[in-house]
């Protein structure tokens, strides 16, 4: 049996070969990152390393310094840039917005993340309005309970690793804000983020090893097969919430009967199932849309309000402004009450999150690949190359953010900065037309758990910006993560002996 897998392995890799350096002829004067052989090309860089390394070494690989320069993993060629203006032609250019065929490994190709181009570019047009500030200003009491019950959770630890309690609660609001389901009464939903995440492992490795890449040869590993078990049941977890979502709507929609049509907020399922938004989503669309919004934004908002959260723990002083600067908002010992306005009073609290976003992006690198061969500065890349952005580099360019760029410090948002900057310098959100659907969801659910984290603790931890070490993934994880303690401040215990508003969980 493996002999045969290895001869299909080995047949593949040698048809596959021959066929991509024809087609990469283009790129033989460009510089390569080092060290590179022949068919393995940098694959030294990944084969056998720990998690920590593969990540220290992809990342030094990538900040090459050149204009373009390529890379290889296994046989397959990747062009990477340093350069602001290339990145915004890659991202801003309409033969450039689809993603590797790789993507497709996680089967979620009629959801708006992973599509194909001619499925994505309908798709999005439709979605882009769900996200818009109005429906996002109805989120806000959403946000505002679940950041709530973060707190909650928090004040019976005194030293927390803060990552899990946050996730938790990133999963609760974009069940509640996508689906309209409360994790804490459905089962089934946070059965289907653990689901979830075991898929997107199984991806992950997936990806990064070539040899099976090939869906005929993947079918042969005992991992397909783990696979396709989770999945199946990811799908019954995910029918069954479908079917209770469909059904309550059946009776809100009798019940709207009594003219009140807008107490509630729209949320995502219902643009998707009224078909409000001008495109008729089929069954599969609905099914893998939902999938993509719940992992799209959950995961990321999770881990990067974890960094937000190092961060004031590593920087005392700055935490003090932010929370000055919550206090002058939202002055007094209750309650805040959340606006849309407030929000935008926060600015410095703001720079504070956009600065940790910039140290640590979830979203380290973007990968895309041409529908026609594309003209970059006058080389043409013929279509089905992959092209590379690493938004973990560009943000740390001494270049672009000045000597002291390893440096965490809000002041690089301040509005004088902004102004003199590249537009895509800063690219959390990636950029162009592909760019983060939920980027003004994003921030608006870090102010609002910042807000409530910071009136109700003082965060420390012993912990420095340069002990911390990263996992090679899709996205920027800690390897271990340090423990955050949890100072309670008087703002925050005064409301906690409130009784109702907030009670203090006892478990
Ligand atoms: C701080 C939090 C977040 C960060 C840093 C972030 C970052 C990103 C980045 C870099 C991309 C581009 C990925 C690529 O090109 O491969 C992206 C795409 C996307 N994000 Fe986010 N994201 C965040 C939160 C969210 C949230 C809260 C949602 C939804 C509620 C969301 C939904 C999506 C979707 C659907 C896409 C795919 C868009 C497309 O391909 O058209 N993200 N995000
Ligand atoms: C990018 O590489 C070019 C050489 O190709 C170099 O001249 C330039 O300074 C680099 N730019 C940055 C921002 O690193
Ligand atoms: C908040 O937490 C309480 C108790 O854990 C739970 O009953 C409630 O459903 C939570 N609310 C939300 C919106 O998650």
């Amino acid at each position: 049996m493996i002999e045969v897998l290895l001869l299909v392995v080995l047949i593949a890799s040698v048809v596959q070969y021959v066929r991509i350096r024809r087609t990469m002829s283009f790129a033989r004067n460009l510089p390569s990152v080092e060290p590179c052989y022949p068919i393995i090309g940098n694959g030294l860089l990944f084969l056998g390393q720990s998690d920590e390394k593969r990540f220290v070494n992809v990342n030094t690989a990538l900040s090459h310094p050149a204009k373009l320069f390529k890379m290889w993993i296994g046989f397959v060629p990747m062009i990477c840039t340093n350069d602001t203006n290339m990145a915004q032609k890659i991202l801003t250019h309409p033969d450039c917005m689809q993603k590797p065929y790789f993507y497709d490994f996680f089967k979620l190709e009629y959801g708006v993340f992973s599509a194909h181009y001619d499925i994505w570019k309908g798709q999005r047009k439709a979605l882009n309005p769900t996200f818009n500030q109005k429906i996002i200003n109805g989120f806000i009491p959403i946000f505002d309970t679940c950041a709530q019950n973060l707190t909650k959770r928090l004040m019976n630890h005194k030293t927390v690793q803060i990552i899990p309690f946050i996730q938790r609660c990133t999963l609760e609001m974009v069940c509640a804000t996508t689906i309209g389901t409360d994790l804490n009464r459905q089962e089934g939903a946070d059965k289907l983020s653990y689901l979830i995440d075991k898929i997107f492992h199984f991806v992950s490795r997936r990806i990064l090893s070539v040899f099976i890449h090939l869906e005929y040869v993947y079918r042969l590993t005992q991992d397909y097969r783990t696979e396709q078990r989770i999945r199946k049941e990811a799908y019954k977890y995910a029918n069954e919430i479908l079917r209770d979502v469909r059904a309550r709507k059946a009776t809100e929609t009798i019940e709207s009967n009594d003219g009140d049509e807008f107490r509630k907020p729209q949320i995502f399922i219902d643009q998707l199932l009224n078909h409000q938004i001008g495109k008729k989503f089929e069954e599969m669309e609905i099914i893998h849309n939902v999938y993509t919004m719940i992992t799209a934004g959950s995961d990321t908002s999770g881990n990067e309000m974890g960094y937000v959260s190092l961060m004031l723990a590593m920087h005392p002083g700055l935490q003090e402004k932010v929370y000055r600067e919550i206090m002058t908002v939202f002055p007094g010992s209750s309650d805040p009450i959340i606006t849309p306005e407030a929000l935008k009073q926060l600015q410095y609290t703001e720079m504070f999150i956009k600065e940790s976003m910039r140290l640590f992006p979830v979203g380290p690198n973007i990968l895309r690949t041409p529908i026609k061969d594309v003209d970059l500065d006058g080389l043409i890349v013929p279509k089905g190359t992959f092209l590379c952005i690493s938004i973990f580099n560009a943000h740390r360019r001494k270049e672009v953010w000045g000597p002291n760029a390893d440096k965490f410090d809000p002041e690089n948002f301040s509005p004088e900065r902004v102004e003199g900057r590249h537009p895509f310098a800063y690219l959390t959100f990636s950029g162009g037309t592909r760019n983060c659907i939920g980027s003004r969801y994003a921030m608006f659910s870090l102010k609002i758990m910042s807000i409530h984290l910071v009136r109700n603790f003082k965060l420390r931890t012993n912990a420095h910006i340069e002990d911390l070490q990263f996992k090679f993934d899709a996205m920027l994880r800690l390897s271990t993560e340090p423990e955050i303690s949890l100072e309670r401040r008087r703002t925050g215990a005064k409301n906690a002996e409130g009784g109702e508003l907030r009670p203090l969980v006892t478990s």
